[in-house]
């Protein structure tokens, strides 16, 4: 029985609760399609700070670069907020990010028909809505130098190489061409000469691709037209911190920040987590959605180990679940039962089996190909 290795980095705040019960999952998948995941916990951020004096310690490090994926819950401790810079959680998240070279951050947003009520949009602007965020992940403002903080001035830097402008193009293409056909390149050109060399290299890659149109937008546009006319997206390729923004804005529509997933890919381990954060002030409760964490174990299954019968399992229970009126405090509408954190984990693992067998009869051929290549990782 083939085994995969799965460091799993709980993290800070619900990051721990949320991957409990995804962890509840990954165990249903192993016991359906005979596949060993070996789960070993390490800890990140605040957590590891509070073990080990470093938001990303050495025994993580070597555990996240020799596992076939990471599953990482959430970083962040409103304690930390005055640490200085090297002892602060998300410090750990953007060294592991660095470390493991995931220049591509996929943030998949849909509206589950059964949850279009729990936007603040109207139901007719969310008919159709299907758009994969594609965040350039280890670059950008996060990682520029110099930067620093006197006491009254402070510097970040924005850097883009056509390098690494062009890689992950390629992955928003090569993604495009097995969706709708469309990317819109989100940047501020009219403004920031990083932008111009950004819209400069991904025209010049887009022309690889001639099946597939390209627009541009400019990012105070975009961040607009994703909520008067969200259907329109198709593929949004930006920057770090651009995609950062629009991706919580993108969350609006699906109804709840705690239902969004996020796959992390370079050529080496992916790391898969939930786009909300540690979320504080509900933490330690059990009653936070593990829906994001849940997706992202499908997204784990898909692009982290090319077991894409699996993940299409594990989506459509999450959908089925959705369906049969299972709700966390988030997503609940007026007079609905409201499941806690675990609670929801299990009803999914429950639809697992079933949608397994459903999957299965339909035949494995339509969910064996990605949707995005390999070597467009490279
Ligand atoms: C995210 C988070 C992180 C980011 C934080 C925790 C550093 O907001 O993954 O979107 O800004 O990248
Ligand atoms: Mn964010």
């Amino acid at each position: 029985m083939k085994t995969y290795t799965i460091a799993v980095l709980p993290g800070d705040g619900i990051g721990p609760e949320v991957i409990a019960a995804a962890e509840h999952v990954l165990e249903t998948v192993a016991e359906r399609y005979g596949i060993r995941f070996a789960l070993e916990r390490f800890p990140i951020g605040a957590a590891a700070v509070a073990a080990a004096g470093d938001p990303l310690p050495g025994q993580t490090r070597a555990a996240v670069t020799r596992a076939d994926a990471v599953l990482l819950g959430a970083v962040g401790d409103p304690s930390l907020d005055q640490a200085p810079r090297h002892l602060k959680p998300e410090t750990g998240l953007l060294a592991l990010r660095a470390l493991l070279g995931v220049f591509a951050n996929l943030r998949p947003v849909s509206v589950h028909p059964a949850l279009a009520a729990r936007s603040p949009l109207k139901p007719e602007r969310l008919r159709g809505v299907n758009v994969l965020i594609v965040r350039e992940l280890t670059g950008g403002l996060y990682y520029g130098e110099p930067r620093g903080r006197e006491a009254s001035r402070a510097v970040n830097t924005l850097v883009y190489t056509t390098v690494e402008v062009e890689r992950v193009a390629r992955l928003a293409f090569a993604a495009a061409r097995r969706r709708r056909g469309l990317v819109t390149s989100v940047d501020k050109a009219n403004v920031l000469e990083v932008s111009q060399l950004w819209r400069d290299t991904v025209t010049r890659v887009g022309r690889e691709y001639s099946d597939v149109r390209l627009e541009h937008l400019y990012v105070d546009t975009a961040a607009m037209r994703l909520v008067a006319e969200p259907a329109a997206f198709d593929v949004i390729l930006t920057e770090n911190m651009f995609g950062d923004i629009l991706s919580d804005e993108a969350a609006v529509l699906a109804g709840s920040l705690g239902l969004l997933p996020s796959a992390s890919l370079g050529a080496g381990p992916g790391v898969f987590e939930p786009i909300h954060g540690s979320a504080p002030d509900i933490a330690g409760r059990g009653v936070a959605n593990p829906i994001g964490a849940i997706a992202s174990v499908a997204l784990l299954l898909r692009h982290g180990l090319g077991l894409g019968a699996a993940a299409a399992a594990v989506d459509r229970a999450i959908g089925d679940t959705l369906v049969a009126g299972a709700r966390t405090r988030d997503i609940a509408g007026a007079g609905e039962t409201v499941l806690g954190t675990w609670e929801m984990g299990e009803r999914i693992a429950e639809a697992v089996r079933r949608a397994e067998r459903e999957v299965r009869n339909e035949g494995s051929s339509a969910h064996s190909a990605p949707p995005i290549p390999h070597s467009a990782l490279e």
